[in-house]
């Protein structure tokens, strides 16, 4: 059980607000962690503050997550947010009921009580962030209000005595003034234990040593920086010839990719990662897929296979992690799955299923039930990895490196047998001034709560690699108003007008090849326009279509994000457009090139 004695412990109601709370207060430089509902008073104890988080739901909904009420008799101090601020007034003998005017958005704060040690010295007034369409209608006896605003008469409450507060709107998110002064306050109050990425890997040694029992651990590393990172750690904790890595080469990977990390772990003298070159078998096996979930599949699949395969030859054969034999296996399974991977949050439980994250996959599942699997990155949020892969001796550009889907390339070659032109869409019904073109794809994007699975639309201009405002507002309006189009472009390599020519596509060598070559001239350029820090992510994507039959165009899709929830189009300057543009059509078979528009939602980053 994990000792929680110091910590400031979050009990998730759902969705995503847990882990911005839990990582603020980590950036704050305290601990903390998230634990679930069902959470008992009694696993409470020596916890230096608690506090309730956010939700979906109703309080007062039949089956809606309720936490154990003894935990408000612990004496440790308690915040509740939003959902956890209507669950303490319903709790504690208040009322939550329906708000009159719900409200969403920015709101006006008035605070009444300036004196509570979680408002003290900050503006009578200031501007929040809330979303929420039930209220504390009556306040539970002891409490006072704090705070109001023009439709919300208890924005805040308190009761010092027992040191309950209640805040309705969401000082976890950073259009909340003052949300962070709040939050600080709070954790102030609470005295937690200290807690840094540097005093903790000193713990995760421990606990490497303790759980790998003499075992040795073998290694899958993708190059991405969770897998690099946790194999570093392994590797200098247990030593060389206790753990074992294995590079699979997809052929779905960037340009140089190997290399990179060869070299930089040659630089620390790590030598016990093998490098296999399974390119074909992924080919091969995805032969003649289109579908961006049957790709996925195939390409969750292969991994496994060949990590089967691979084990067997280095000789581990039946004492394989990852055969049957589980329970007399020398070796143990090392992955390097994260804390939002490791918690299961509400949220995610009801939401969609978009993928099952390849750490997860049953066979997996099973095997850490039986303690076969170590995971010495899990209780870290990605910056946190990062910063220890710079204490382990990784490179700085390695470990701060934009995230890569697991997938690779094989989810940004769009693929097509045939094309496919919008049902029913009539050209005349609309209406506006810039030129334009349909794309015969489709591609995935997100609206409500769901994945859709929509068209694209180029528009083109006179300064092609300029995009104005008004393409801007149509990439924003476009795909609200018209349920035909997920995304909007701008053709970055025609001024003039065209209609894009579909030839059929399929997953192979070939198109990879054409896809690493634009996407190397990408990376190069962003660099060069020392923009790379700017840019939170550059998926760049490989259309089955071109200006001519039988060549294909390149999607540029820069984006600014924090967390990948949301995200927005990052403004490339002019220049550096035209730079990458004009590289990218020297590649034989690309002949036209579009900068995506288009936010998230209603895109998704990736375009499958
Ligand atoms: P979307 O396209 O859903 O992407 O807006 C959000 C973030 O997730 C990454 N992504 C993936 N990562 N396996 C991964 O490991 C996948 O199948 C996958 N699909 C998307 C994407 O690159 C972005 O950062």
């Amino acid at each position: 059980m994990l000792d929680i004695s110091g910590h400031i412990v979050i009990i998730d109601f759902g969705g995503q607000y847990a882990h911005l709370i839990a990582s603020r207060i980590r950036r704050f430089g305290y601990r903390s962690c998230i634990l679930p509902t069902e959470t008992k008073a009694s696993e409470l104890k020596g916890a230096a503050g608690i506090i309730f988080s956010g939700g979906p739901q109703s309080v007062y909904e039949k089956g809606s997550p309720q936490a154990d009420p003894e935990i408000l008799k612990l004496g440790i101090p308690v915040l509740g947010l939003c959902y956890g601020h209507h669950w303490l007034g319903q709790t504690l003998g208040g009322k939550t009921t329906p708000a009159k005017v719900k409200e969403y958005g920015p709101v006006d704060v008035k605070v009444l009580d300036r004196a509570n040690p979680l408002f003290a010295g900050l503006p009578t007034g200031f501007r929040v962030w809330m979303s929420h369409g039930d209220e504390v209608s009556v306040l539970p006896d002891g409490f006072v209000a704090v705070a109001s605003t023009k439709d919300c008469r208890f924005a805040s409450m308190a009761d010092l005595r027992r040191q309950i507060f209640g805040i309705q709107f969401h000082i976890e998110v950073t259009h909340s003034q003052h949300g962070m002064d709040i939050l600080r306050r709070f954790v102030d109050l609470c005295r937690p234990s200290p807690w840094s990425v540097k005093s903790y890997r000193q713990e995760i040694e421990e606990q490497v040593q303790r759980q790998s029992k003499g075992k040795k651990v073998f290694m899958l590393v993708s190059g991405g920086v969770d897998s690099t990172v946790a194999f570093t750690l392994l590797t200098k904790v247990l030593g060389a010839d206790r753990v074992q890595g294995l590079l699979i080469d997809t052929g779905l990977m960037r340009k140089g990719e190997i290399a990179l990390i060869q070299k930089a772990f040659s630089a620390l003298g790590i030598k016990n990662l093998a490098v296999k070159d399974a390119s074909e078998q992924f080919f091969r096996n995805l032969e003649g897929s289109v579908d961006p979930e049957d790709k996925r599949r195939i390409i969750g699949e292969t991994f496994i296979q060949v990590q089967k395969q691979a084990f067997d030859a280095m000789g581990f054969g039946e004492r394989s992690a990852i055969s049957d034999q589980r329970s007399e296996s020398q070796w143990l399974l090392g992955q390097g799955t994260i804390y939002p991977d490791t918690i299961e949050t509400g949220g995610t439980k009801h939401s969609d299923k978009i993928k099952t994250h390849h750490n997860r996959v049953e066979l997996v599942q099973r095997m850490i039930e039986e303690g076969l699997v170590i995971e010495p990155l899990k209780d870290l949020y990605k910056d946190e990895v990062r910063e220890l892969g710079e204490e382990l001796g990784l490179p700085h550009d390695l470990v701060w490196r934009h995230p890569f889907p697991g997938p690779g390339l094989g989810v940004r070659i769009l693929c097509a047998e045939k094309p496919s032109l919008p049902e029913g869409f009539q050209v005349s019904s609309f209406k506006f001034q810039v030129p334009y073109a349909v794309l015969p794809v489709r591609s995935v994007g997100v609206q409500g709560d769901g994945r859709t699975y929509r068209h694209a639309l180029v528009l083109f201009s006179k300064k092609p690699c300029e995009p104005t405002q008004e393409h801007f507002d149509l990439a924003a309006s476009i795909p609200n108003e018209n349920r035909t189009f997920s995304r909007v472009l701008l053709c970055s390599s025609h001024s003039k007008p065209f209609t894009p020519v579909f030839t059929p596509t399929f997953p192979t060598k070939e198109m990879a090849d054409l896809l690493r070559e634009a996407d190397a001239i990408v990376d190069e350029e962003v660099r060069k326009a020392d923009l790379y820090k700017a840019i939170w992510q550059f998926p760049v994507v490989l259309l089955p279509t071109g200006a001519k039959e039988g060549n294909r165009s390149i999607v540029l899709r820069p984006i600014e994000s924090t967390d990948a929830m949301t995200a927005s189009a990052f403004r490339l300057p002019p220049k550096v457009l035209q730079g990458m543009t004009e590289r990218i059509l020297k590649i034989r078979g690309i002949d036209a090139v579009f900068l995506d528009l288009t936010s998230k939602p209603p895109g998704t980053i990736e375009w499958e």
